[in-house]
C-alpha cells in the first residue's frame, strides 16, 4: 500500500489493525522486505546463563553469538520473543498492573545484525517501518543517544546523533542520555553497549515535548531500543568491567503492547485487543462490572485487579508451558499467589486464573505454537486423563495455597491477638513473620532514635526470617521506620547475583582457590573429551586406553605440581610437611590426581563416575571418584604398592601415565543412564505434568525422584510405563546423539529441558530416541548405548510417594533386571503351586502356613535377588487372599 496513504489514514485513525497483524507485518518486514531470517522465539527459561532467572530481552538467545562462542544462524535474524521481566536488572513485577504499559510477561520484536549492517541501517529501518509502513507521525517520535560516561571512558555516541539528523529528525528531538538511560545490559555481565531509543509521544497533540522524554510520562514513552553491542561486562568476581568486543553487533527490541497501543490509538497497552479478551473473560466468569480503564495504583481496586489478573495470567501460563517449575522459582509462585488472593478479594471468585490460561493460549498460540503444542498435547489426554498441564499444575498450586492458608489462619489468629497492629500486613501466611517481629521489637529501642530500618536489620528479616522485600516494607511502615526499599532490593540483587556466581559448595569453593594456582601456573585444562570416544565392536564396548600426563597432584587441599619448584611458589606447601601430615591408613586420605587428559567421566547430574586404574611405571592410583572443577578433571584415589614421598619424587622425574577405566562399571552406567531418558520421557507421556527432580544413576540401578503435582502413578500406569519401554528396547532403536549449540539447540523441536539445568553454549550434547510409541529428547551431557537393545528388560524395582508431592522410582536394566524377571516369574510359579496345594484338600492348614510365610519373606526378603516392583505387587496381593482362604478353612 501506498505509504503516504497509509500515514495518512492512520494519522486519521480510520484504519484500526489487529496486534496480529501489527506483529506479523513487523515480521514480514524484516523478513521480506530486508532479507532477514525468522528464529522463533526461545523459551523463557534461562538455557545458559545463570546470571537471568528468566529470558528478559529478545537478544539472550543470542548471547553466545555476541560473545563469538560460535557462529551465527544467519548474518541478520528477526524475531518476536517471550520475554519475562520480574527480576534482576529489569523487574516490572511490582509496576505491572499499576500502570498502563509495563507487564511481567511482554513480547518483544527485534531484529539483529551479526556483522551484516551496524548503525546507520540500524535506525534507517526502525524509521522507516515506524513512519513509513506503520504510519505514525514522525512529529509524535523522539530519539535518544548515548551521551557517554566519563568514568568508563566511554565516548558520546556522536556518529548516532549524526544518523539521526541526516534521518531527518530535527535537532531539538535528538537528545543525549547517560548510561542509565541509553547504556542497555541484559543483567549483571555478559554483552552491552550502548543504545539509540525512539520514544513516542501517546497523545499525538504534535507540541515538543523533548523535556519530557525519559520522564516516566505514561503517555511518552519509550517505544524501540536499538543497541549497538560493543563490548561485553565482566562479571562481579572478575571486577565488572567494560571490555570491547572483536566484532560489533545490533540488537534491537521494540515492545510489542506499546506498538500496539499506538497503532490502535489507546493510552493504555490494556485497553488494546491483546487485553481485552481477558478483561472479557474475567467479567463473563465472575459477572463483576466491566473493566474501566481507571488507575488508582490500588491493587484491590477493580481495574487494577483486572489488570493484574490478566498481566499475571500471561506471565504464568507461559512460563508453566515452557516448564518452568513454581516450586524452583519462588516469584512465580509468589505470582500464582497474588493473582488467587485478587480473584478472591476483588472478583469474590475462585479459579480464575485457571479459566485465564485459555485465552492465553487463545491469542499467543498462532504465534508461540509450543505453547500451543504443549497445551494440545495435554488437550489430547483431557480426552483421556482429563486435564492439561499448566492448568493442572495451578490447581496444585492452588490446593497448596489453600491447606497452607487453613493451617496458618489460626495461627494468624493468634499472632493478631498478640499484636493486632500486624492486621495490614499482606502476607499474613509468611512462615516467619511472627519470629521476626519478635526479632524487629526486640531491636527496635536502637532503631527508633534514627527511625530507619537498617539494611542489616532488614537483611537479617530477609534471610533468617525468610521475610519478603514488600513484607519488611509493611513492617518498617508499621513501625514508622524509613527504609528504602529500592536500595535494599539492589543491594540483595548483588548478593545473590554474586552467590549466583560463586554458586558452588565451600569445600569445591576452598577446592577452586587451590585451583587457581594451577591457572596462575598456567597449567591446561583437561581435555576429557575421550570420556564419549567408545565403539562397539559386535557386542562389545571398546574403550580407550589413554596414554597421558600427570599434571599435578592434590594432597589434603595442597597442590603438588608436576616439576615444580616448591621452594619458590610460596602457595604450595613444602612437600615434607604435605608428606607428614598424610596418614596412609586412613580411608578419607585420597590423593587426587590432574592429568592432562582423560577418558573418566566426572560426576555430573546424577551419573556416577567411573571407576578407573592410573598406571605409571611403578605405582598405580585405583580412581574411585572422578570431579571437574573449573575445568580441571581431578582424579581420587588411594595410592597402591607404593609410598608417597616415592610416588610425588617418581612424578618429578617422570609423568607418564596410563588412564583405563572399568568397562563393566561403565557399561552398566551407560544403559541405566539411557533407561532413564526412556523412563521421563514415558512418565511425561502417562502423566504429562511432571517435572524430574533429581536422580542417580549407578551400574546397577537408577533412582530418579519426580515431583507429579499431586498425582501419583498407579500399579496400572506403572504397568505401561514398563511396556512401552520393554517394547522400544525390543525394538532395538539407535540412541543418537548430536552435538549442538545453543541456537542449533533452540532450533530443535520438543526437546526436554530439565528445570534448572543450566546448559553450555557450545557442544551440548542432544540424546535423541525415537520410536514410534516413545520419544525421548534431551540435552545431556551424560554417557548412553548406542542401541536400546543393549538394555535387554527394564523393570521396576521399587515406586514411592512421599505428601502428594514427589515420587520415587527405582528401577534396572540389562542382566540384573533380567534375573529380578526370573525371580519374580518363579514366586509367581510357587503362588501359582500354592494356590493348586489349596485345592488339595490332604495338604494341612500350617503346611499351607509355612508355605505362604515361606514365599512372603522371598518377596521380602532385599537380600536376594530383587524383585521386579509390580510382581511384588501383584504377588503379595494374591498371597494376602489366599491367606485369607488358608484361615477360612481352618474355621470351616
Ligand atoms: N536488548 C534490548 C532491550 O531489551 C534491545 O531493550
Amino acid at each position: 500500500m501506498n505509504h503516504i496513504l497509509l500515514t495518512r489514514m492512520y494519522s486519521s485513525g480510520t484504519v484500526q489493525k489487529s496486534a496480529k497483524l501489527i506483529r506479523n507485518e513487523f515480521l514480514e518486514y524484516f523478513e521480506k522486505d530486508l532479507g532477514h531470517t525468522f528464529i522463533r522465539s526461545s523459551p523463557v527459561i534461562s538455557l545458559n546463563d545463570r546470571t537471568v532467572a528468566f529470558v528478559n530481552a529478545g537478544m539472550n538467545q543470542f548471547k553466545g553469538i555476541f560473545l563469538d562462542y560460535y557462529d551465527p544462524p544467519a548474518m541478520k535474524v528477526t524475531n518476536s520473543q517471550k520475554c519475562i521481566r520480574i527480576s534482576g536488572k529489569h523487574n516490572d513485577l511490582d509496576i505491572a498492573g499499576n500502570d498502563s504499559y509495563h507487564h511481567t510477561f511482554f513480547e518483544m520484536l527485534g531484529n539483529w545484525s551479526f556483522g551484516s549492517y551496524f548503525k546507520k541501517e540500524a535506525c534507517h529501518y526502525a524509521w522507516d517501518l515506524l513512519t513509513k509502513h506503520y504510519g505514525i507521525d514522525k512529529e509524535c517520535l523522539y530519539v535518544t543517544y548515548f551521551a557517554g560516561d566519563e568514568k568508563l571512558e566511554l565516548k558520546p555516541d556522536l556518529e548516532c546523533k549524526d544518523i539521526w539528523l541526516s534521518i531527518g529528525v530535527k535537532r531539538d528531538k535528538i537528545l543525549p542520555f547517560g548510561l542509565k538511560e541509553n547504556f542497555w545490559e541484559m543483567g549483571i555481565s555478559g554483552p552491552c553497549g550502548p543504545c539509540t531509543e525512539i520514544h513516542v509521544d501517546h497523545t499525538k497533540q504534535l507540541k515538543n515535548r523533548s523535556m519530557q522524554v525519559n520522564k516516566s510520562y505514561t503517555d511518552l514513552t519509550e517505544l524501540w531500543n536499538i543497541v549497538f553491542i560493543q563490548y561485553e561486562r565482566y562479571a562481579v568476581l572478575s571486577n565488572g568491567a567494560i571490555v570491547p568486543l572483536s566484532k560489533h553487533y545490533v540488537d534491537t527490541g521494540m515492545g510489542f503492547e506499546r506498538l500496539v497501543a499506538v497503532l490502535q490509538g489507546k493510552q493504555s497497552n490494556y485497553d488494546t485487543d491483546i487485553f481485552q479478551p481477558f478483561f472479557k473473560a474475567i467479567q463473563k466468569y465472575t459477572k463483576a462490572p466491566e473493566y474501566g480503564g481507571k488507575f488508582h495504583n490500588d491493587k484491590n481496586e477493580l481495574d487494577s485487579g483486572y489488570r493484574i489478573l490478566a498481566d499475571h495470567s500471561r506471565m504464568i501460563t507461559v512460563a508453566l508451558a515452557d516448564g518452568v517449575v513454581p516450586e524452583q522459582i519462588n516469584k512465580l509462585r509468589k505470582m500464582i499467589r497474588r493473582s488467587i488472593d485478587v480473584g478472591e478479594k476483588v472478583f469474590k471468585k475462585e479459579g480464575i486464573l485457571s479459566e485465564l490460561t485459555y485465552i492465553v493460549v487463545e491469542n499467543l498460540g498462532d504465534t508461540y505454537p509450543e505453547l500451543q503444542k504443549n497445551l494440545k498435547k495435554i488437550l489430547n489426554f483431557i480426552i483421556y486423563y482429563a486435564y492439561y498441564i499448566v492448568q493442572k499444575i495451578i490447581e496444585f498450586e492452588e490446593n497448596l495455597y489453600k491447606k497452607l492458608r487453613y493451617t496458618c489462619s489460626k495461627q494468624w489468629t493468634k499472632i493478631i491477638k498478640t499484636y493486632p497492629q500486624l492486621k495490614s500486613i499482606t502476607e499474613q501466611l509468611a512462615p516467619g513473620l511472627e519470629d521476626g517481629y519478635k526479632y524487629l521489637q526486640h531491636v527496635l529501642h536502637d532503631l527508633k532514635m534514627a527511625n530507619i530500618l537498617p539494611g542489616n536489620v532488614a537483611f537479617k528479616l530477609y534471610d533468617t526470617y525468610g521475610l519478603s522485600v514488600e513484607t519488611i516494607t509493611e513492617l518498617a511502615e508499621i513501625e514508622s521506620l524509613y527504609f528504602d526499599k529500592k536500595v535494599f532490593q539492589k543491594e540483595l540483587e548483588d548478593l545473590k547475583n554474586r552467590s549466583r556466581i560463586g554458586l558452588e559448595k565451600s569445600d569445591v569453593t576452598a577446592m577452586k582457590k587451590s585451583l587457581e594456582i594451577l591457572e596462575k601456573n598456567n597449567v591446561p585444562k583437561t581435555d576429557d573429551s575421550f570420556k564419549y570416544k567408545y565403539t562397539v565392536n559386535g557386542n562389545n564396548y571398546e574403550f580407550p586406553k589413554i596414554e597421558s600426563k600427570i599434571l599435578a597432584l592434590i594432597i589434603n587441599g595442597n597442590i603438588i605440581l608436576n616439576k615444580a619448584n616448591e621452594s619458590t611458589n610460596k602457595d604450595i606447601n613444602s612437600i615434607n610437611e604435605i608428606i607428614t601430615n598424610y596418614d596412609i591408613e586412613s580411608d578419607k586420605e585420597e590423593i587426587g590426581v590432574i592429568l592432562d587428559k582423560t577418558l573418566c567421566y566426572s560426576t555430573q547430574g546424577g551419573q556416577i563416575s567411573d571407576k578407573a586404574i592410573i598406571c605409571t611405571k611403578n605405582f598405580n592410583f585405583d580412581i574411585n571418584n572422578v570431579k571437574k572443577i573449573n575445568g580441571y578433571v581431578i582424579h581420587y584415589g588411594k595410592l597402591v604398592q607404593i609410598d608417597l614421598r616415592k610416588c610425588i619424587e617418581e612424578l618429578k622425574l617422570k609423568d607418564d601415565c596410563l588412564v583405563l577405566i572399568e568397562p563393566e562399571f561403565r557399561i552398566g552406567v551407560m544403559k541405566h543412564h539411557t533407561a532413564t531418558h526412556l523412563l521421563h520421557a514415558s512418565i511425561q507421556q502417562i502423566i504429562g505434568a511432571v517435572y524430574l527432580r533429581n536422580y542417580i544413576i549407578i551400574p546397577q540401578n537408577l533412582k530418579c525422584q519426580f515431583n507429579s503435582f499431586g498425582e501419583s502413578l498407579s500399579l496400572k500406569q506403572l504397568n505401561e510405563i514398563e511396556e512401552l519401554i520393554n517394547n522400544i528396547i525390543t525394538a532395538n532403536v539407535p540412541v543418537t546423539t548430536r552435538i549442538l549449540n545453543t541456537s542449533e539447540l533452540l532450533a530443535e523441536n520438543s526437546v526436554t529441558f530439565i528445570p534448572g539445568e543450566i546448559y553450555p553454549y557450545n557442544d551440548i550434547r542432544l540424546v535423541d530416541i525415537d520410536f514410534r510409541d516413545l520419544k525421548s529428547k534431551e540435552a545431556c551431557s551424560g554417557t548412553h548405548v548406542l542401541k536400546t537393545g543393549e538394555l535387554e528388560y527394564f523393570c521396576f524395582l521399587n515406586y514411592f510417594s512421599k505428601a502428594a508431592t514427589n515420587f520415587t522410582l527405582k528401577a534396572t536394566v540389562g542382566s540384573l533386571a533380567r534375573s529380578a524377571k526370573l525371580a519374580g516369574e518363579n514366586v509367581q510359579y510357587k503362588i501359582l503351586d500354592l494356590e493348586n496345594k489349596l485345592k488339595n484338600e490332604k495338604i494341612t492348614q500350617e503346611t499351607l502356613k509355612a508355605i505362604s510365610k515361606g514365599i512372603e519373606n522371598e518377596i521380602k526378603n532385599d537380600n536376594n535377588t530383587p524383585i521386579p516392583y509390580l510382581i511384588k505387587e501383584e504377588c503379595l496381593v494374591k498371597l494376602k487372599y489366599l491367606n485369607k482362604i488358608i484361615r477360612k478353612q481352618k474355621e470351616i
